[in-house]
C-alpha cells in the first residue's frame, strides 16, 4: 500500500472519534487533507459538525467540502482536533510545523478537549529531531532571534544548523499569521521538554513545533495495517 493510501488509512480510522454534533479541529497537510476530504463525504451525506480550520488552506479545502465553520473565537471549546505530524515520540509528543501552519494548529489543539494524530508509520521515531525542528519567529530582529536559538539549542550547535524557510522563488516563506519560519536541524532532541522551555522564553520566538503533552492518541497506518497508540 502506497504511503498516500496508509495516510488515508489513518484518517478514515480517527474519524471514529467524531460524534455527530461535535465542535472539530481540522488539521493541516498532506494526511490532514484525507480527514477532510473523508469527513466532507460524510457531512454531504447528512453528518452534522462544525469544524475549526488551522490553516487557510485547510480553511478553503473545508469549505469546498461543504463542512459548516466557525473561527476558535465563536467556539473556543472544541471536542477533539484532529491533525498530522512530521514525527511521532513513544510517549506521543511530536513535531509539527512542516507544513508552517504550527502556531494555529497549536492554539486549535489547546483549546480541544481531545487531540488525535493521524500519520503514517514512517513519522514513529524512538527519539525526536531527525526531522527539522520549526521554529516561527517574527521578522523583525531575525538575526537576534536566530543567535537566542543557537545558544538555547546548547553547546556542539551553530547557525548553519539553523535556515530560514524559503517558498520555491526564493523569498521567506511567510506563515498565516505573518511570521517567518526557522527549520533547526538536531538531529537528535533528547529532552523536548527542556528545549521547548528554552524556546519559549526567546521574545522573537512566537511558537515551536514541539507539541508536548497533547495529543490524546495517535492513529499510525503502516503496510500492515492501522494501529493506535493512546496516552496513559
Ligand atoms: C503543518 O504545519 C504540519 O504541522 C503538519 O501537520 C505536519 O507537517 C504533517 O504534515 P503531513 O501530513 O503532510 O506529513
Amino acid at each position: 500500500m502506497d504511503i498516500e493510501a496508509q495516510k488515508r488509512q489513518a484518517a478514515a480510522r480517527a474519524l471514529d472519534w467524531v460524534q455527530p454534533g461535535m465542535r472539530v479541529g481540522l488539521g493541516t497537510g498532506s494526511t490532514a487533507r484525507h480527514l477532510v476530504d473523508l469527513l466532507g463525504e460524510k457531512v454531504r451525506a447528512g453528518f452534522d459538525v462544525v469544524g475549526v480550520p488551522t490553516s487557510e488552506a485547510t480553511r478553503i479545502q473545508a469549505e469546498q467540502c461543504g463542512i459548516r465553520l466557525a473561527t476558535l473565537d465563536e467556539m473556543p471549546e472544541l471536542d477533539v482536533t484532529i491533525d498530522g505530524a512530521d514525527e511521532v515520540g513513544p510517549d506521543l509528543s511530536l513535531i509539527k510545523g512542516g507544513g508552517g501552519a504550527l502556531l494555529r494548529e497549536k492554539i486549535v489543539a489547546s483549546a480541544s478537549a481531545k487531540m488525535i494524530v493521524i500519520a503514517d508509520e514512517s513519522k514513529w521515531v524512538a527519539v525526536l529531531g531527525q526531522f527539522p525542528l520549526p521554529i516561527e519567529v517574527v521578522p523583525f530582529g531575525l538575526r537576534v532571534t536566530q543567535r537566542q536559538i543557537v545558544s538555547a539549542i546548547g553547546p556542539g550547535h551553530n547557525s548553519s544548523m539553523i535556515t530560514l524557510r524559503k517558498t520555491r522563488d526564493g523569498h521567506p516563506f511567510v506563515t498565516d499569521g505573518g511570521h517567518f519560519i526557522l527549520d533547526a536541524a538536531l538531529g537528535r532532541i533528547p529532552d523536548p521538554q527542556a528545549l521547548a522551555g528554552r524556546l519559549a522564553a526567546i521574545p522573537g520566538v512566537v511558537e515551536h513545533g514541539l507539541f508536548i503533552g497533547m495529543a490524546s492518541a495517535v492513529v499510525l497506518a503502516g503496510a500492515g495495517g492501522v494501529r493506535v497508540v493512546e496516552r496513559p
